[in-house]
C-alpha cells in the first residue's frame, strides 16, 4: 500500500508541484487547501501529468477540528508537507495580525495534531528570507538569522523556531526545515505553473506577463546597488527541482536515515543572478524581448543573496539540474498556455 502524505497548500505554486513528483514517486497525497491563493483546476492538471488524482479536502489549516477530521478520515497519514501559508511581503506589512494568524495557528494545529495520529515527520516551507542580507556568500545553514524586514519574514522565523522547540522537548516526530531561494518556473508539460491572483508582486509572473503584453513594461528596482550590474542578485531555482527535494526529504524521515530529530537544509542553485541577467537570459531562453525600465529600489530588498546547497548537495543527495534558460523557457510555456486557456 502507497504511504499516505498531507500536503497542505497542495494547490499552490511549490505544493502542485510537489504532489506530482510525490505522486510519480509512490505516495498517496491528500492536499489540504483554502484556495484562497490558488484555483481549483490545478488537480485537474495535476491528475493530467500524474494519471492519478491526488485526494483534495478544502479546508483552512486555521480550522483544527477540520484538519483533525481530515486525520481521521485518512488514517495513516506518514508524514506532512506544510506550504499553506500567505506570503506576500507587501501585504503582510500592511496586514501583520492576518500574517500572524495565518502562518503562525496553522502550524500550531499540526503540530499538536501530528502525535495523536502517529505522523512522522514535517517538512516545512521555509525561505532565505531567514538570513536576511547575509554577510557571507554563498550563504550557508549556520549564516546568522537576521531582524526580519517584514511580519511575512518574521512567521517563517517564528515557524522555524516553534517546530525547533518542539523536537527539543522530545515531540515523537521529525522535521526538516527546507529554506528555498527563489522558485521559478513551470512544469515542463505546461499544466501547472505559477498563477498569481491580481498584479504580481515576483519578478518572473511579471516578467512574463510583461512578454505577453499584459503589462506593458517590467520595473527593474534599482541599477545602484554593488552589484556588478548595479541590479539585485538571487538565487533562481526551478519549481521541478525544489519540488523534488521535497520528495527526499520525506523518504529522509519516514525512513528515519538520520541520527538528527530535525535539519535544515538551503534549496538553491549556488548560483547568483542579477536582475538584469535574468532578463537577458529569458530573451535568449524565448526569443521574445521584454520591455523594461530601471525605476527607484524597492523597500526592504536585499541587494544579494545566493545559497551554499553544499549540505543539501551531499546529504540530502539533491542537486539543482535545470539550467535556468529551461526553466525560463517553461515559465514562458506555461504563460502562452494560460493564454491559451483564455486565462490570462
Ligand atoms: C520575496 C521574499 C521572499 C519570499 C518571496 C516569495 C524578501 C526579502 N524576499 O523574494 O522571502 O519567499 O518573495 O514571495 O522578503 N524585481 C524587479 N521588478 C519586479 C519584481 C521584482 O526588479 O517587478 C526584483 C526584486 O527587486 C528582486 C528580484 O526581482 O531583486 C526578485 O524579486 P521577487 O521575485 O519579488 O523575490 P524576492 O524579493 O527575492
Amino acid at each position: 500500500m502507497s504511504k499516505k502524505i498531507l500536503v497542505t497548500g497542495g494547490a499552490g505554486y511549490i505544493g502542485s508541484h510537489t504532489t506530482v513528483e510525490l505522486q510519480n514517486a509512490g505516495y498517496e497525497v491528500i492536499i489540504a487547501d483554502n484556495l484562497s491563493n490558488s484555483d481549483p483546476q490545478v488537480i485537474d492538471g495535476i491528475t493530467r501529468i500524474t494519471g492519478k488524482k491526488p485526494h483534495f479536502e478544502l479546508i483552512d489549516c486555521n480550522d483544527r477540528a477540520g484538519m483533525q477530521a481530515i486525520f481521521e478520515k485518512y488514517q495513516g497519514i506518514e508524514g506532512i508537507i506544510h506550504f499553506a501559508a500567505s506570503k506576500a511581503v507587501g501585504e503582510s506589512v500592511q496586514k501583520p495580525l492576518l500574517y500572524y494568524r495565518n502562518n503562525l495557528v496553522s502550524l500550531l494545529n499540526i503540530l499538536e495534531l501530528m502525535p495523536l495520529y502517529g505522523v512522522k515527520g514535517i517538512v516545512f516551507s521555509s525561505s532565505c528570507t531567514v538570513y536576511g542580507q547575509p554577510d557571507i556568500l554563498p550563504v550557508d545553514e549556520n549564516a546568522p538569522i537576521k531582524p526580519a524586514l517584514s511580519p511575512y519574514g518574521n512567521t517563517k522565523q517564528i515557524c522555524e523556531e516553534i517546530i525547533n522547540d518542539s523536537i527539543h522537548s522530545g515531540a515523537p516526530y521529525r522535521a526538516i526545515l527546507l529554506r528555498y531561494f527563489n522558485p521559478i518556473g513551470a512544469h515542463p508539460s505546461a499544466e501547472i505553473g505559477e498563477l498569481p491572483l491580481g498584479v504580481p508582486q515576483n519578478l518572473i509572473p511579471y516578467l512574463t506577463q510583461t512578454a505577453m503584453g499584459i503589462r506593458p513594461e517590467l520595473s527593474v528596482f534599482g541599477n545602484d546597488y554593488n552589484t556588478p550590474d548595479g541590479s539585485c542578485i538571487r538565487d533562481y531555482i526551478s519549481v521541478v527541482d525544489l519540488a523534488k527535494a521535497h520528495v527526499i526529504a520525506m523518504q529522509r524521515m519516514i525512513n528515519k536515515l538520520s541520527d538528527n530529530a530535525i535539519e535544515t537544509f538551503n534549496l538553491g542553485t549556488g548560483r547568483g543572478v542579477s536582475v538584469l541577467e535574468l532578463i537577458e537570459a529569458f530573451e535568449r531562453a524565448t526569443g521574445v524581448k521584454v520591455p523594461h525600465k530601471i525605476v527607484g529600489r524597492r523597500e526592504g530588498d536585499i541587494e544579494q543573496v545566493w545559497a551554499n546547497p553544499y549540505r543539501a548537495n551531499n546529504i540530502l543527495g539533491w542537486t539543482a539540474h535545470e539550467t535556468l534558460d529551461d526553466t525560463l523557457a517553461s515559465a514562458w510555456r506555461w504563460q502562452v498556455r494560460l493564454r491559451e486557456r483564455g486565462i490570462m
